[in-house]
């Protein structure tokens, strides 16, 4: 087995390096720049049951090292994506795993009764955490009990491994994560962008049409790792996803270090669409340097003195 592959749960995968939802689409544009298969997984764009048009313009702004979006998860529904996409997917030689939200529990359990023959798909990532939808979002992933019971409702449906992704606003991450894995969750995944705002002072008007937005970049970097040390050390043998904030090697081994088995690559690839391969060369350059037999053996490597 490679040096660089990992596992989370029962998903394998070549390196631990996969791109974050919302950020490569499926990957088609980027599949004409760098071979797909390199990757060791996508998480394609979150899927809806209907199609969403998403939130007013604007939709982004950049702020000091980061950036706010508020696309409100603009995609075709998941009819037209199972017909246009699912193929596209079957051959990218790497990890599938779609990500789903919505307004209330039926959409999610539709969803997940149409995505569960399909093979390709390798785990379903369950979003409750976008901050840019009024229902499903952050109504659902701050509280506990929903989280819990939303997660026990759909694992009958499926046999995939479920990954749930938390957002960093909830007041205790480890509690949300917990009433997950209560539910059924096979591995967390964290963070999501965390609520934000800006304002033009001259107009006096949010610089944002939904007002509110996700934050990203490298500005919510040390809050990612936060939450990922936390979770990992409240629940020690709950495989995490670390995101947030990478924009080099290095930070994604911070991740690691601070329990995660894998990580994704978000808007970093916005600036650098090579991001995810050099990634994957740091993190081997760094198995190599400091004598990790496998990159699985830098999840938790923290050494935390005193
Ligand atoms: C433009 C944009 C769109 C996003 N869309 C989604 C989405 O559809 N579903 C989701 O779970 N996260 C979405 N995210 C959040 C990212 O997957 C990721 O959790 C977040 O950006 C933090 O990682 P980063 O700092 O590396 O960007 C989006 C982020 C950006 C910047």
């Amino acid at each position: 087995m490679s040096k660089l592959a990992v596992s989370v749960g029962s998903v394998r995968l070549k390196n631990p390096v996969l791109v974050a939802s919302g950020c490569f689409g499926v990957g088609r544009e980027y599949g004409e720049l760098f071979d797909l298969s390199l990757l060791g997984g996508i998480v394609t764009k979150t899927v809806t049951r209907e199609p969403r048009a998403g939130n007013p313009a604007p939709r982004l702004w950049e702020t000091p090292s980061g950036m706010l979006n508020s696309i409100g998860l603009a995609n075709p529904g998941i009819e037209v994506f199972i017909e246009k996409e699912i193929p596209f997917l079957n051959d990218v030689g790497c990890a599938v795993v779609v990500s789903i939200a919505g307004k209330v529990f039926e959409d999610f359990e539709e969803l997940v009764r149409r995505l569960d023959p399909i093979e390709c798909i390798d785990a379903i990532e369950i979003n409750v955490s976008c901050p840019n939808v009024k229902e499903g979002g952050l109504a659902f992933g701050t509280s506990p009990e929903t989280v819990e019971s939303l997660v026990a409702t759909l694992r009958p449906l499926t046999a995939k491994p479920l990954w749930v992704k938390l957002t960093p606003d909830a007041t205790d991450i480890a509690l949300i994560g917990r009433s997950a894995v209560n539910g059924g969750a096979d591995a967390l995944c964290a963070i999501n962008t965390l609520t934000g705002m800006e304002i033009d002072v001259g107009r006096r008007v949010p610089r944002i049409g939904n007002i509110f937005a996700g934050l990203s970049g490298p500005a919510i970097r040390p809050v990612a790792l936060a939450k990922v040390f936390t979770l990992h050390s409240a629940l020690p043998d709950i495989p995490i996803v670390g995101i947030g904030g990478i924009s080099e090697a290095g930070d994604a081994i911070a991740h690691m270090l601070a329990g995660a088995s894998a990580v994704q690559v978000g808007s970093g690839i916005f600036r650098s669409p090579h991001l995810p391969l050099e990634v994957i060369r740091g993190i081997a350059e760094y198995c190599e340097f400091f004598d990790f037999a496998g990159a699985r053996d830098i999840t938790g490597a923290l050494i935390i003195e005193g």
